[in-house]
């Protein structure tokens, strides 16, 4: 799977480990930023893989924040994105199987490595499950457009 990863400062210090269990795993990675623990505002970094991943088809996305909150709000202001805010491996399974996310969402501040490499894990051996799932998603992406 190809991926593009963004943090903030308060996600810089995972952002590493992430990109290097991604590419352990055979993924094509690309790093968006930013390139130190300086301050920064989340939303830029949001904006900036949220735009990779809809012009990049067939991609998906990885946002860390403190919380992995700020985010995902953030990236799914962004028309074309499902961003989820996943906490466990439960969590980032369902976001594919049945919400066909395209960008996860997790927190620094929140999640250790090891609940992190479950989450990764989950999020990239998950499929969508289609079915009964498809009207729902689509739903989604119609609200997008109608507000
Ligand atoms: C930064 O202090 C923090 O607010 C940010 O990383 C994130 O958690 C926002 O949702």
């Amino acid at each position: 799977m190809k991926f593009y990863v963004g943090s903030d400062h308060a996600g810089f210090a995972v952002k590493g480990q992430v990109i290097e269990m991604l590419k352990t795993k055979g993924h094509d990675v690309v790093d968006l930023g930013p390139e130190n623990g300086n301050r920064v505002d989340y939303p830029d970094y949001a904006e900036k893989v949220s735009h990779a991943v809809i012009s990049d088809e067939g991609s998906y996305g990885i946002l860390i924040c403190g919380t992995g909150i700020g985010m995902s709000i953030a990236a799914n202001k962004i028309d074309g994105i499902r961003a989820a805010h996943c906490n466990d491996y439960y969590t980032a399974q369902m976001a594919r199987a049945h919400n066909d996310a395209n960008i996860l969402c997790f927190g620094e501040r929140v999640s250790g490595p090891g609940v992190i490499e479950s989450m990764i894990e989950a999020f990239t051996t998950t499929e969508f499950e289609g079915g009964r799932h498809v009207g729902r998603v689509e739903k989604i992406m119609a609200l997008q457009k109608s507000h």
